[in-house]
């Protein structure tokens, strides 16, 4: 397997600036308070994330448009769309009442940008960037998205690195790549 020149620039920056795993610092959670109807509506396609993933004005948005949501139809009725709406925003990350307030997730984000993707804002490419390409699509992960391949307490809305549970497929991937260059 061949990488290209710009890989490997930026692998060399990577190691000349700081160590390419810099995490575990600036993350607090406190327990995620329990929503089962959160989890039920928003937990069945994939992971029910955790609303301190993303700051309100993302998840409103996500909220008004859930026939259109991305590809799929994932409409609720109206009364509990509302419920879940309030539970998003006041415990997004911008929000006094997150439960997960982490230094580096409001890094690069400015207050116009209203990303609804976690996974592609610059601080979940910044945490991430151990892992490329080749681990998201391998057949154990399937997509970057699907953060309970690796975070055994993603559906109750924890991340820390100590929950983390690589399968067993990639921690050698995923191990080279923090170490230095691939
Ligand atoms: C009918 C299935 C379905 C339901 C129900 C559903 N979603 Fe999704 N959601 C998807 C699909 C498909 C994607 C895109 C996944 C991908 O690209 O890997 C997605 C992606 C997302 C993402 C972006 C993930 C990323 O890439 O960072 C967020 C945030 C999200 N959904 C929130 C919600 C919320 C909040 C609810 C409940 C109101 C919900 N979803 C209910 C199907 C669903
Ligand atoms: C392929 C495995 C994998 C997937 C999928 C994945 N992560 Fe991670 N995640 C990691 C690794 C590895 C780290 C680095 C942990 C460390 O060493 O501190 C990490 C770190 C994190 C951290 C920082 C934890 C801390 O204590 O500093 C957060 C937050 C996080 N991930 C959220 C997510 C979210 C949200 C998703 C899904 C949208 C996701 N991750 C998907 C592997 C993964």
């Amino acid at each position: 397997m061949k990488y290209g020149l710009p890989a490997l620039l930026g692998c060399l920056v990577v190691l000349g600036g700081q160590p390419a795993l810099a995490m575990g610092s600036g993350a607090v959670c406190l327990p995620y308070p329990v929503n089962p109807k959160y989890r039920e509506e928003c937990g069945s396609c994939h992971v029910a994330y955790s609303p301190s993933l993303l700051p309100a004005r993302s998840w409103r948005k996500t909220m008004e448009n859930l026939d259109k949501h991305f590809d799929s139809d994932a409409s609720i009725e109206e009364p509990v769309r509302v419920a879940l709406e309030r539970h998003l925003v006041e415990n997004a990350m911008d929000s006094e009442e997150a439960t997960c307030r982490m230094d580096m997730m409001n890094r690069g984000l400015s207050a116009r940008d209203v990303p609804l993707r976690i996974t592609a804002t610059p601080y979940f490419r910044r945490i991430h960037r151990p892992i490329g390409s080749m681990v998201w699509k391998h057949e154990k992960v399937g997509s970057s998205a699907n953060c309970g391949a690796c975070h055994s307490q993603a559906d109750r809305g924890r991340y820390a690195s100590s929950e983390l549970r690589l399968p067993v497929e990639i921690q050698d991937l995923v191990a080279r790549r923090q170490k230095g260059c691939m």
